[in-house]
């Protein structure tokens, strides 16, 4: 109930704030992507196992946006307020494959080869190594990511860190985490479908780092980012690599990105805001 209360009175102060002081939030979110993607990466300049669909945010240089039809199609599904639980999960989890597969090609341990096709050679890359890569989610909602990830490398090792956004100060709080041995000498991905402030991936980040992690080791994968965490990461933890699907406009004043797509978590597991008529009002 409590939840609910603080959802309503959230929900409430955002709307207002979105009406009231930053204008027309979609075309804020349009205008910073057209913006950011003046920064087109260069195919010619990069490896070859980057594709050209995806561009570096000045507020991050470790950072590249993912673009695509298929990613351009699954992301207004779940931005729609209207969609309902089934076809949110169903759309997010057919995003996070994309994802997760993306994520994966872009690990250093992909190096170009050679390969032999039936019909002569090909310049293309390795797969990468299972027992060399490490997924760790930030649970709740990073575990759907992770999920994601361990269908394309199933052998991978697992790291589970329990982090939960302070409802009201949306600060982030440790509960819990458990990283594999050897987790230091691993390439990392850390699977969290938001970025928000950075205040949880940085949470995170530091358990990895205790743990023995470089940063350099490091890639966070996300749905949805704004400027404010990629410029927290690039400050705080300036090694982490960052691939994300979406880079917004802005957080409102009560830290939710804008225009983003509201609570992930709670559309996906149908925790919150169905029954008040936030989301999912097509009635499915
Ligand atoms: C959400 C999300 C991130 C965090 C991002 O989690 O999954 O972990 O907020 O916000 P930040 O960048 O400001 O820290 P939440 O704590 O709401 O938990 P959930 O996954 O259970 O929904
Ligand atoms: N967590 C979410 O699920 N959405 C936001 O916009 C911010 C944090």
């Amino acid at each position: 109930m409590r939840f609910a209360r603080v959802w309503a009175a959230r929900l409430a102060r955002s709307c207002t704030a979105s009406l009231q002081g930053k204008g027309n939030s979609a075309i804020c979110g349009l205008a910073a992507s057209a913006a950011a993607s003046a920064a087109y990466v260069n195919c010619s300049e990069r490896s070859t196992v980057q594709c050209n669909s995806a561009f570096q945010p000045k507020e991050n240089r470790k950072a590249e946006v993912l673009s695509s039809p298929a990613i351009s199609m699954l992301m207004s599904v779940i931005r729609d307020k209207r969609t309902c639980q089934a076809d949110y999960v169903r759309a997010a989890d057919r995003l996070m494959a994309i994802l997760a597969e993306e994520g994966i090609a872009r690990l250093p341990c992909v190096k170009p080869q050679v390969i032999q096709t039936p019909c002569g050679p090909f310049k293309g890359v390795t797969a990468p190594d299972g027992h060399t890569i490490c997924a760790v989610d930030i649970v709740r909602s990073g575990g759907i990511l992770l999920e994601a990830v361990r269908k394309v490398l199933p052998d991978l090792k697992t790291a589970k860190i329990l982090i939960q956004r302070d409802e009201e100060t949306a600060l982030p709080k440790l509960y819990y985490s458990k990283l594999p041995d050897g987790i230091e000498k691993l390439h990392v991905v850390l699977c969290d479908p938001m970025l928000a402030t950075g205040g949880s991936a940085l949470t995170a980040i530091e358990v990895l780092k205790k743990a023995g992690v470089k940063e350099e080791n490091i890639m966070f994968i996300n749905v949805v980012s704004c400027p404010e965490g990629l410029k927290a990461l690039a400050k705080e933890a300036p090694g982490v690599r960052i691939l994300t699907c979406g880079l917004d406009s802005h957080l409102n004043e009560v830290k939710f990105i804008v225009p983003g797509l509201g609570d992930f978590g709670d559309r996906y597991y149908g925790t919150a805001g169905y029954a008040q008529g936030f989301w999912g009002t097509n009635g499915r």
